[in-house]
């Protein structure tokens, strides 16, 4: 028996269950590779954060989900529905939001890169805030605000210094990561004097990311009291009073039976205990904090199903289950080496007999979806399921090799 990871996750007979439904009649009825998003699970996660910051934070605190993770119209409608904010961080992702009909004075727009043909757009599209942490940057949207007539909210980025010890690939927090301007440096301070006098830009506060995949609340806490102390500074130096605190993503998602568990609702509680205490040491009004979870609103809500294809036996050397998808649906392997769990899917009582590799489709050896796999031994046609798939998979999806990209299905109830 396997050890099944979310409650949405099932066994029937020799088939496994996702969100009540047999996974072999769906992988039937839509064909492989099939991404399986669970939708009630994913507006479950929503109220979780909601609940959790309206309980711990200061009023007017609320998530907005960091759209990178899974964009598509549905997951915008979803977002609409549940009173998400969104992160937004491309022209592409702005014009999927709205192409869903999702009210865009509650969108975000990062991304360290934007084009003037980026800011104009998303101007036009109506975009709440502009995320920004370069003077060039912050000088284009004054200028295309200037041509609009209008005066546009901003939040500056800023690297609070803190290292959340998790891949190198994904920390972004520290002094030498191309995002945000560090605190410690001066480039903060004087990224905000700029700011503040713009003619039509409006700073409401500030933003800080430190990183994606983090278990612990420590390094959250850690960056809220450095970003809590540098409000205090620029009240202090520049009398400006912050209105908005974004804190950032970045909590983790269980892949494997030996990751942490980890608790939303508690994570949230000891971050607004770190705010209420330096709020009150600092003497500071509190702003309203902002959440911006990506993985934790999708990651565990997905699961991806595949056809095993081809089973390549090397006596006394190595195994490898090809299977119809692989990194152009999930190069999460090939790029981070990212654990994953793989269930036989349609022979959830038989043994694990053997231990492969699970190969993806390319013409490419890196193209791996995991490695030191126990399945019952492989043959064409079977299903494996591979877990935890709603984040960064199909939002990294390409076509590489012309390889066509999965269907998503969003099932619910
Ligand atoms: N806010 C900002 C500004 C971000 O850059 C990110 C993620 C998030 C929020 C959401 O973080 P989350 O809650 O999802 O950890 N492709 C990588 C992850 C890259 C994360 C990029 N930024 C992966 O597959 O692990």
């Amino acid at each position: 028996m396997h050890a099944l990871m979310y409650e949405n996750i099932g066994v029937k007979g020799q088939h496994l269950t996702f969100a009540g439904l047999d996974t072999s009649a769906l992988a039937e009825q839509f064909g492989t590779p099939l991404l399986l998003m669970d939708e009630d699970r994913v507006r479950n996660r929503c109220r979780v954060y909601k609940e959790a910051m309206a309980d711990f934070l200061p009023a007017g605190s609320h998530p907005i989900y960091a759209s990178k993770a899974l964009s598509m119209q549905a997951m915008y409608r979803i977002m609409q529905e549940e009173n998400m904010g969104i992160d937004v961080v491309s022209a592409g992702e702005v014009y999927t939001a709205k192409s869903a009909g999702f009210p865009m004075e509650n969108a975000y727009f990062h991304g360290t890169a934007k084009t003037d043909r980026d800011i104009a757009f998303a101007m036009d599209a109506g975009v709440g805030c502009f995320v920004s942490d370069t003077v060039e940057e912050l000088d284009a949207i004054q200028a295309a605000a200037e041509k609009r007539g209008i005066c546009q909210k901003v939040l500056l980025r800023l690297a609070p210094g803190i290292d959340a010890h998790t891949h190198e690939k994904i920390n972004t927090g520290r002094v030498d990561s191309k995002f945000g301007a560090a605190i410690t440096t001066g480039q903060a301070e004087s990224l905000t004097r700029h700011c503040l006098g713009l003619k039509n830009v409006e700073l409401m506060g500030y933003h800080c990311h430190i990183g994606s995949q983090i278990f612990a609340e420590v390094p959250f806490c850690q960056a809220a009291e450095m970003m809590l102390s540098f409000l205090k500074e620029m009240e202090d130096q520049l009398g400006f009073v912050t209105r908005v605190l974004n804190l950032g993503g970045g909590m983790g998602v269980p892949y494997v039976s030996s990751d942490p568990k980890i608790n939303y609702r508690e994570n949230i509680r000891l971050i607004g205990q770190i705010i209420d205490k330096y709020c009150l040491e600092l003497g500071l009004n509190k702003p309203v904090i902002l959440m911006e979870p990506g993985r934790s609103i999708v990651a565990d809500s997905g699961i991806t199903l595949y056809r095993v294809v081809n089973l390549k036996h090397i006596p006394g050397v190595k195994n490898y289950v090809s299977i119809d998808g692989g990194m152009t649906d999930n190069p999460r392997y090939a790029l981070y080496q990212a654990a994953y769990t793989v269930l036989p899917a349609d022979r959830m009582e038989d043994k694990a007999d053997m231990i492969c590799s699970v190969a993806g489709c390319c013409c490419e050896s890196g193209d791996l979806i995991q490695e030191k796999v126990a399945l019952p031994t492989p043959k064409r046609g079977d299903l494996l399921a591979v877990l935890t798939t709603g984040a960064y998979n199909y939002s990294m999806a390409s076509n590489y090799n012309r390889v066509p990209r999965p269907a998503v299905v969003m099932v619910k109830g």
